[in-house]
């Protein structure tokens, strides 16, 4: 069964027929999902749907996008959220630069707080990272991420990063980018990358692989990035899903359940 490591079905594109969908997902092959927050109330959302439905979880966080919501009382929503059983990872979080605003001290400064909450909750880490590798690495470095672990999310960086990222212990989340035409630095850094620090993601709604992209992602599409991952490590389908899901599994701590 694979497993999606990173979607947002909370997602208001999803209201027309979420039900339905996510109730397809057993028998299309779809074993688990980590829904994860970018606001505190994406956040609470997430764990709700985690209630709900015994095959997702929830990452609760404040992507760097959202973090002028941030301050030490929303702060303690997130540690509270993590105290639920249902979440599993502290996410997504990180340095996006792409956009001018927030500006990068901002986003620097609730990175590491949240970095801290991940500590004290023995959490694993969703980051979060665009336009932006020479900060994020500098903080992973200088914040010991490598005592957290986690994932770093649709990975966008060269093979070097990528090379970094998984000497410090993380995994590289790989989605529908594999699948585009023009993702040849991406096929590198899932050709060099072991297979044992590869997972698969959505991030649906966004993202959506080829022959859909542009459409709006689920994880029903996640096959066409296993046949792209399979045909860049030489391996079946079947052996990328097994060991992908057991990755998944052992990152967000799910392997007794
Ligand atoms: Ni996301």
């Amino acid at each position: 069964m694979i497993f999606d490591t990173h979607a947002h079905y909370d997602d208001e594109q999803f209201d027309t027929d979420r039900e339905a969908l996510l109730a397809s997902f057993i028998s299309a092959g779809i074993g688990n999902v980590v829904n994860v927050g970018a606001s505190i109330d994406t956040s609470e959302k997430a764990l709700e749907l985690a209630h709900r439905y015994d095959f997702i979880y929830a990452a609760a966080g404040v992507h760097p996008s959202e973090v002028t919501e941030l301050n030490e009382d929303s702060i303690r929503q997130i540690e509270t959220m993590c105290d639920d059983d249902r979440c599993v990872a502290v996410g997504e979080i990180g340095l996006d630069y792409h956009w001018p605003e927030p500006e990068p001290d901002l986003q620097k400064k609730w990175f590491i707080r949240q970095l801290d909450i991940a500590r004290e909750k023995k959490l694993p880490v969703i980051i979060h990272s665009r336009d932006a590798a020479a900060d994020t690495m500098n903080i992973m470095k200088s914040e010991h991420a490598e005592e957290i672990g986690g994932v770093v999310h649709c990975f966008s960086y060269s093979k070097e990063i990528a090379a970094e990222c998984v000497k410090m212990g993380f995994y590289i989340g790989i989605g529908g980018v594999l699948t585009f035409k023009n993702a040849r630095k991406m096929r590198e850094v899932v050709d060099q990358t072991p297979i044992e620090k590869l997972l698969l993601e959505t991030d649906c709604p966004y993202l959506a692989p080829e022959p859909y992209r542009g459409k709006r992602n689920s994880s029903l599409y996640l096959p066409y990035v296993v046949k792209a991952m399979a045909d860049i490590k030489g391996i079946s389908e079947d052996e990328v899903i097994r060991i992908t899901t057991d990755n998944a599994q052992r990152m967000y701590g799910l392997s007794e359940h």
